[in-house]
């Protein structure tokens, strides 16, 4: 067993503010947590345990911030190819929206997906999920959603699945196979998402799918369309959540939550209506300043109304080429704060504790007993420090699942 000692903890569990212990320990078993405490009940700890384990291995953290392991809970992580030119024509004036409608967007980002090699696409990820997680990311979500049809689609749902293998986190895959309309499909939108319902089965037998998305929009699929993923996501016992009322409301973040859906992801236009049914589902919130920022957004997200439901909020990167190719999810953090107006603690329960609820992992995202360990240490004495810098990473040390790893 290992013991972590003179550390400041931001625990994000219990009732005190950041779940804030001044000096405390964390006594490691394995990939869990055995025991989090304040160093003064140490002894008592140590004294509980049961003779056979021991201390093995002691750590003193000089009073620095430890937190849990940072989850980003959306991301679009395999593609091929950039949409740079895309920026270029945007900030000229051309719309996100008019640019997919011409055949550009998503469907570009296809072509050059399914022109990649498999180990083209892994390489490309894998070195995008070294960024992320050099700032503390130990769980990560990974979507496809570049591939549009059944064997490109399972092709990057294994690349994702390969980033979990090879790499020291945790991966969690979603099947977005109803991202863009496929140029192969061009007219038969309805025929396309039969095809996704029909491939869902595969995918799950394969073990490569954690849940369901769907972007739920004008440019993306139709209420009813989504309605149909979700049926056939749930008839295989999978979780689904939603891209929802991102560019306009469909009022899509109340369908998924009468599917209970994990989360509702993007929200700038979410209604009153749709709070309610997030309310009444524990929907998480999954707010995304990256692309708030990218597409130069200037609809925020209900953010207080949220808040005055109790509503989760969680924040994650969208790492995707077109609408936020973010490889910071501690600027997301600070983002979230300055653009939509959350409290630094709102912010990083957002990237701990909420990011694993609206991934369904309830076993992370705070310090406390029988917690996986995955946890960061930082060259800051309080947690807001990570909000209120940006541009800079003070991540000194990570562990996932126990064992600490090269950042
Ligand atoms: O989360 N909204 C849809 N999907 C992505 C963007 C996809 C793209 O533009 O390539 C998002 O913003
Ligand atoms: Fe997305």
């Amino acid at each position: 067993m290992r013991l972590l000692r003179h550390a400041r903890l931001a625990t994000m569990h219990g009732p005190e503010p950041w779940g804030w212990v001044d000096r405390g320990a964390l006594l490691v078993d394995g990939d869990r947590l055995h025991w989090v405490g304040a160093e003064a009940d140490l002894p008592a700890a140590i004294a509980a345990l049961p003779a056979v384990r021991r201390i093995t291995d002691e750590i003193d953290l000089h009073g620095a911030l430890v937190t849990p392991g940072l989850v980003d809970c959306h991301t679009h992580l395999v593609y091929g190819g950039d949409r740079a030119a895309e920026f270029e024509l945007r900030l000229q004036g051309a719309s996100y929206e008019a640019i997919a409608r011409a055949g550009g967007g998503i469907r570009s980002t296809v072509a050059a997906t399914r022109a990649a090699s498999d180990d083209a696409l892994f390489e490309a990820a894998a070195a995008r999920a070294r960024a992320l997680m050099a700032e503390g990311v130990t769980t990560l979500e990974i979507k496809s959603g570049y591939g549009l049809s059944e064997a490109h689609e399972a092709r990057c749902l294994a690349v994702a699945r390969r980033i979990g293998r090879e790499l020291p986190l945790t991966v969690r895959t979603t099947s977005l196979g109803a991202h863009a309309l496929p140029p192969e499909f061009e007219g038969r939108a309805d025929d396309y998402i039969d095809a996704v319902c029909a491939w869902l089965p595969g995918q799950q037998a394969a073990g490569l799918v954690d849940a369901v998305d769907a972007f739920c929009e004008g440019i993306g699929f139709s209420p009813v369309q989504t309605e149909r993923v979700f049926a056939a996501a749930r008839a295989l016992g999978l979780p689904v959540k939603l891209h929802a009322e991102q560019l306009s409301n469909l009022e899509g973040a109340a369908l998924a939550a009468r599917h209970r859906a994990l989360s509702c992801d993007h929200l700038e236009h979410l209604s009153a209506a749709g709070i309610a049914a997030m309310r009444g589902a524990g929907t998480v919130a999954v707010l995304l300043p990256g692309a708030y920022y990218f597409l130069r957004d200037s609809t925020l997200p209900p953010v207080a109304a949220l808040r005055e439901a109790g509503v989760p909020i969680a924040l994650a990167t969208d790492h995707n080429p077109g609408s936020s190719p973010a490889h910071s999810l501690l600027l997301m953090l600070s983002m979230a704060c300055t653009l939509f107006r959350l409290t630094p603690e709102e912010a990083f329960a957002g990237i701990t504790r909420n990011g694993a609820r609206a991934l369904g992992l309830p076993d992370r995202g705070t310090l406390a007993a029988g917690q996986r360990a995955d946890l960061v240490v930082w060259d800051a004495e309080h947690p807001r420090e990570l909000a209120y810098r940006f541009g800079h990473n003070p991540c000194r040390r990570v562990h996932a699942g126990g064992v600490e790893r090269d950042r």
